[in-house]
Parts: C-alpha cells; structure tokens; sequence
C-alpha cells in the first residue's frame, strides 16, 4: 500500500518474551527474540501510524532499531502481569492492537525473596508451583472499544492429526480476534530467525493473507489484511 495508509491510526504492538521471576536472579523465559513484533510496529510508524511499542524481553540489537523513532513511544513490561496492565491502558486509545509478544502461560506461584539455595532444598530435585497467567488477548477483546481491531500470533507446533490452520481456527475462535496469524515455530523456525512464514485468519476463519519471507514482509502483509478487515467494517 501506500506508504501513509496508516496515517492517522494509534496503534499499539507488543513484542518480546515475557520473564516469569523464580527469585531475584532466575526466571522462566521462553525464545521470543521480539523481532516480528518490532518489525510490525515500525512497518506501522513507516505507513504513518502512532504507535506504542509493548516491550516485554526484547533482544537488545532489536529494540534499538525501534528506539530512534519518533513516532513510536516504548514502554516496558518484564512479567505477563505488568505486560497485561500495560497494554489495558495503552488500549484505551487505540485503534489497533497486535499481541505479538510471547507471554507466559504460568508464573511461579511464590516468588522467593532471596536467591533460593540448593542447601535449603530437598534432596535430588524441587518442584515449582505456577499459577496460570490471564490470556491479555482474551481480555483486550473482552474490552474491546467500538471500532477497534484485534490482532493476535499464534506460534504453532502442529502435532499429528490436525493441521496448522485447523488449530490456528479453533485459536481465533476461542480468543475472538478480528485477524489471528499463525506461524509454524520450532528449534530451527520462527524463533529467533529472520525470516518467518505466516497464514493470517479472520474472525471468520478465512485466509486473508498468507505470506513467508523476512519478518518486515510478514509484517507488510499483516497491515494489508488490517486495512482490509477495517475497510469492510466500515461500510
Ligand atoms: O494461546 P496462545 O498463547 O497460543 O495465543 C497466542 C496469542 O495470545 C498471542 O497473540 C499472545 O500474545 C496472546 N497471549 C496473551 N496472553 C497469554 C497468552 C497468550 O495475550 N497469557
């Protein structure tokens, strides 16, 4: 598209990998790199678009490419939790709003103050209570304002039995969002690389775009189909 088709749309993007802190120096973390969230958001603020950048853990390199734009805004958020509080605000005055980050399913139920120690721990191994996290995405639907478009990622390790785009339907079934892009990850895909492959599906279950290529392409494509769910909801 043009290179201003976003011109006058407040957006907000998250990317990255949430940490779910064990103690004050562990954490679960998972392999998010924040690269496809980030190359969303300045594909956004290059088409004229305000955007604020979520940024939960992302790879140094990455966020500096993001870090000289005027207009995108980074703010951060470490936990699932903060991440969630975050974008609840950020929400309030967007137009769109693309979940790319990776958040953690569960956190540790009792963070330990202090450093926990193998001498104060059991014998041969432990065990870590975690508590499931809220779904942020369910909940920015839940509260969706009128007019505003939902995006999520799902990243995907189809199993046997169903594919890809089934799993990617019944996904965007269950979390309501107007436009859902699927990707296949695994050790050597979608994580920390740089290109990516990914199938964008309405809220109807509808390919509306599918695209493999470098994560700015990805992104590209993803503002296109954006455009065009907005434009058809608006008549
Ligand atoms: O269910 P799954 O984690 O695969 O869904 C992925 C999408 O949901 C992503 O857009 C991710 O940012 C979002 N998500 C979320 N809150 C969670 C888990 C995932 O917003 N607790």
């Amino acid at each position: 598209g043009a290179p201003t088709d976003l011109a006058g749309l407040q957006v907000v993007v998250s990317a990255g990998g949430t940490r779910e802190p064990i103690d004050p120096v562990r954490f679960i973390g998972n392999r998010s790199s924040g690269r496809q969230g980030v190359a969303v958001a300045l594909a956004a603020a290059d088409r004229g678009a305000d955007v604020v950048l979520v940024a939960a853990h992302v790879d140094e390199g990455v966020l500096a490419e993001a870090s000289t734009r005027p207009s995108v805004r980074i703010v951060g958020a470490g936990t699932a939790v903060e991440l969630g509080a975050v974008m609840a605000v950020e929400a309030e005055s967007a137009d769109v709003v693309v979940m790319a980050a990776a958040v953690a399913d569960y956190r540790v139920a009792e963070v330990s103050p202090r450093k926990r120690t193998k001498e104060a721990a059991p014998e041969g191994g432990i065990t870590l209570d975690l508590v499931e996290n809220p779904d942020i995405l369910a909940g920015l639907v839940r509260s969706r304002r009128h007019g505003q478009t939902i995006v999520g990622f799902a990243a995907e390790t189809p199993g046997e039995g169903e594919t890809l785009l089934d799993r990617g339907r019944r996904k965007a079934a269950r979390k309501g969002t107007d436009l859902l892009a699927v990707n296949e990850v695994g050790w050597t895909r979608g994580f920390e690389s740089a290109d990516n492959a990914v199938t964008v599906i309405d809220a109807a279950g509808e390919v509306v775009a599918a695209r493999r290529g470098s994560k700015r392409d990805v992104a590209e494509a993803l503002w296109d189909a954006v455009l065009v769910v907005r434009e058809s909801r608006a008549n």
